[in-house]
């Protein structure tokens, strides 16, 4: 289904572009890197609910002296059938609600002062089907996401929502100006606090022009650090996180790894937490988080408590 965005969104027209404007532009962005480049904090953040294998907020160690995010995956604006189909940003959950409670989010807060619980938009695949980005049109994309969300929002008691979309059936223009938008009213009206985006590589023209036009309303850049090569070693890691940083000016890019099968990037047994190491004596590691309790369950939560250890650490 795709859209014809001209019906809605006026092309504007293209700035010509020259050396000067260029070399300017590198220098600024030079400047900008030496003023705004994140510092260290230690927040925590982890996916869960996905895979439906039972796995609960309190099997997760939890560190006291961090911040720890749960992020629900996923809400979905797709119906949940045998033949999911876009919604038009009415969304619906597709995460372990039989497992994951408003009683459990409620009772893992009242237990931790620390955690706080988002909710992730999207992700790879509804029922075996790429879950597209498909608004019919920005304005009414915006009215039925923020009527949905803030309903499941409230019912679930959550602090935040996280941009998580992989596929996309319109152009980066509709995409950043539907979740700019959203995230905008939903911080206006009180029912967040907070909000993340997850991009990878292959999918950086959309995050970008939503980072330029809407980056003062997100809060932390969850980069999948895991969508890069199994074979990716330590240097290798620290390149791409340079990289993103110059893609994501002044973001706080959360160092990340996936658990569980088909893991892939930099993992914990060829170096990601030496990696971490540097990026914290640099002080540029924002925080880390981790593709997910469920991948992770199976044995026994390792790298959740490495991690939190790390970052419970002031300074090395
Ligand atoms: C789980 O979510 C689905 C889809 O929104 C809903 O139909 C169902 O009632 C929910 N189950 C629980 C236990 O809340
Ligand atoms: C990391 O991988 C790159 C590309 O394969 C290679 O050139 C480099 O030598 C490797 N670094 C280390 C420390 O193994």
């Amino acid at each position: 289904m795709n859209i014809s965005t001209n019906a809605f969104y006026p092309s504007s027209s293209p700035m010509a572009s020259t050396c000067h404007k260029l070399i300017l532009q590198t220098f600024i962005t030079f400047l900008l890197m030496q003023t705004l480049t994140a510092q260290n904090s230690n927040l925590f953040r982890e996916y869960i609910g996905a895979f439906s294998n039972g796995v609960r907020l309190s099997d997760v160690p939890i560190n006291s002296f961090i911040d720890f995010h749960f992020i629900l995956a996923f809400a979905i604006d797709y119906t949940d059938t045998t033949s999911p189909s876009p919604t038009d940003g009415k969304f619906n959950i597709f995460w372990d609600n039989t497992t994951l409670l408003p009683s459990q989010i409620w009772s893992i807060k009242q237990a931790n002062p620390n955690v706080k619980v988002a909710l992730s938009l999207g992700g790879d695949t509804v029922h075996g089907l790429p879950a597209n980005f498909s608004p019919c049109s920005i304005d009414s994309w915006v009215n039925n996401a923020v009527i949905s969300l803030t309903s499941i929002i409230q019912e679930y008691n959550l602090d935040s929502i996280d941009i998580d979309y992989e596929h996309f059936s319109t152009d980066e223009a509709t995409f950043a100006a539907s979740i700019g938008q959203l995230i905008t009213t939903l911080k206006n009206n009180g029912v967040i606090s907070f909000a993340s985006i997850a991009p990878f590589e292959a999918v950086n023209s959309y995050y970008s022009a939503l980072w330029r036009d809407y980056a003062s309303v997100i809060d932390y850049v969850n980069f999948q650090f895991y969508a890069y090569d199994a074979t990716t070693n330590v240097s290798q890691f620290l390149s791409y996180y340079d990289k993103q940083s110059c893609m994501y000016i002044g973001g706080k890019i959360l160092a990340s790894i996936s658990t569980g099968v088909d893991a892939n990037g930099l993992s914990p047994a060829n170096g990601f937490f030496d990696a971490c190491t540097v990026l914290k004596k640099e002080n540029k590691l924002p925080g880390i988080f981790i593709w997910s309790a469920d991948g992770s369950k199976a044995d026994g939560f390792p790298y959740e408590q490495e991690a939190q250890k790390l970052l419970a650490i002031p300074y090395y």
